[in-house]
């Protein structure tokens, strides 16, 4: 019989988390450790894989000094999407890795649409279009780019495959992270030797394919002396962080929905088809349940972009939850729309709806009356205006969720769940548990180790969901103005070029 406690990971961006759930879903230990970015160039981004594993150990560690009977029945992982483990035939890694954020590869996803022969082609093999965030690209940058790097590449993995890799020494992957790398078909459920023949990238660097709630390796003795786990302790398939927190707020199922507010900013609905959305602006993918897709829409700075403008330009305020509350109330005494400050939160380019790459971010509308307070306010209106570009276009394509499931940082603040219900016009509700993606982690390694039979009585069984937050109908017209304004700057923008 499996152990009393599952240990779910994720391995996100700004940093690892690390939980304990008991198996009435209760979280009986937390811990966090922080990452940083590096960003080279303006629209670069990378992590050294290393850095993530040296994360993952100090969470674990720390988790089993607080815990120190814990008897663990299993381990989930949950981790940043698409983003580029190369590692060479003895396992090491060869270089950092380009993140889901990082914008360099324009020329390689024009080959790869180029070499597939148009987008229609990469639709019916991928289910996606080329786009600068995904893992093929980067494949490809570093062939030409790093062509000495390139021919020590024996493996690629994604972040959470490869924090499996140094716990258990399994190569695999799942499909909910395979779908994000450009060369799996989301809806054969298989490597797609259309794409990897068109491009001349081996099968041989990729993984095989498990399930999410299967196990697919054992913690070896060398990982169980660094981190404190037990020998032999079972690690699922897991899955993408958006499909993981999707599952750790119970949105596994057609019909529902979900706003993430993390680094990146995502809306999500399950669907019962792999369902591609004709203007290709939002992704399809496998979700963690078998037989279930999603479409998703990204905001490439959510989180990140209100932390650079906290980091920037409330310098003064430190990163506690106290300065958090103080930015969000100083937000609060503005009205609707800023009084015409809008900010464009394309610090990193953009994904939905205008895959720009070169997309920059931007304040507008600024006079000697305004104050911090207007910026402040116009910052979260962007994120959020961001955001309902991608609820638009999934109601556009017949997804049009009764509420929407909010987790990350935009379901903790009760000034941000009421901006999100008033600027969506959708009811918003969350749920008992505030782990995101480390939670469906954690659940769908309950599931593979048969404490419940699958992910949806998991999430049954664990949580309990607020009532619905309706948006009043006077409070969401007031922003109608102000998102017209917000859907004028990027085409208005475009014009300029951007350095870099
Ligand atoms: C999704 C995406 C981001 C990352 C964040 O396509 O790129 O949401 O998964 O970790």
């Amino acid at each position: 019989m499996a152990g009393a406690l599952f240990l779910g990971l994720d391995v996100g961006t700004s940093g690892v988390k690390a939980i304990l759930v008991a198996r009435d879903g209760e979280v009986v230990a937390s811990a966090l450790t922080p990452l940083t970015m590096s960003t080279p160039h303006p629209g670069w981004a990378e992590q050294d894989p290393d850095a993530w594993w040296e994360a993952t150990v100090a969470s674990i560690r720390r988790l089993r000094g607080e815990r120190p009977d814990a008897d663990i029945g299993g381990i989930g992982i949950s981790g940043q999407m698409h983003s580029s483990v190369f590692l060479d035939r003895a396992g090491n890694v060869i270089r950092p890795a380009l993140l889901w954020c990082d914008g360099r590869t324009t020329e390689q996803c024009a080959e790869i649409t180029r070499r597939a022969g148009g987008e229609d082609r990469l639709r019916d093999w991928v289910r996606n279009p080329a786009l600068e965030g995904f893992t093929l690209p980067k494949v490809l940058w570093l062939r030409e780019k790093e062509p000495e790097a390139y021919s020590r590449l024996a493996t690629v993995l994604l972040a959470k495959d490869f924090i499996r890799y140094r716990l258990t020494g399994a190569l695999a992957t799942e499909p909910s992270d395979a779908s994000g790398t450009l060369m799996y078909d989301p809806a054969g459920q298989r490597w797609s030797d259309e794409i990897l023949n068109a491009v001349g990238v081996p099968r041989a660097l990729l993984p095989d394919v498990g399930g999410s709630s299967e196990v697919l390796g054992r913690v070896t003795a060398d990982a169980a002396r660094l981190t404190g786990l037990a020998e032999g302790t079972p690690v699922v398939g897991g899955g993408a962080d958006n499909a993981c927190g999707a599952a750790g707020v119970g949105v596994v199922t057609p019909g529902e929905a979900v706003a993430s507010w993390g680094t990146s900013g995502t809306v999500l609905a399950p669907t019962a088809q792999p369902l591609v959305d004709p203007g290709l602006r939002a992704h399809t993918f496998a979700h963690v349940v078998p037989g279930t897709w999603y479409l998703m829409g990204v905001v490439l700075s959510a989180a990140g972009a209100f932390n650079w403008y906290h980091q920037q330009l409330a310098r003064e305020l430190d990163e506690t939850p106290e300065s958090r509350k103080a930015l969000d109330a100083e937000a609060a005494s503005i009205p609707a729309g800023a009084e015409g400050v809008t900010f464009l939160p394309y610090l990193q380019g953009e994904r939905t709806p205008h895959r720009d790459a070169s997309a920059r971010g931007a304040f507008t509308g600024l006079s000697l009356a305004h104050t911090r307070a207007h910026l402040t306010r116009a910052v979260l209106e962007g994120v959020c205006f961001a955001l309902r570009d991608s609820v638009s276009i999934l109601q556009e394509l017949g997804l049009s969720p009764h509420s929407l499931l909010l987790t990350g940082g935009g379901a903790r603040s009760p000034f941000l769940r009421r901006l999100q219900a008033e600027v969506y016009g959708v009811p918003v509700q969350t749920v008992n548990r505030e782990e995101g993606p480390a939670y469906g982690a954690a659940l769908l390694a309950a599931v593979g180790a048969g404490a419940f039979p699958d992910l949806a009585s998991a999430a049954r069984a664990t949580l309990t969901r607020s009532a619905p937050e309706a948006p009043d109908a006077a409070a969401h017209r007031a922003y109608d103005a102000p998102y017209a304004r917000f859907r004028a700057l990027y085409p208005a923008l475009r014009g300029v070029p951007a350095v870099g």
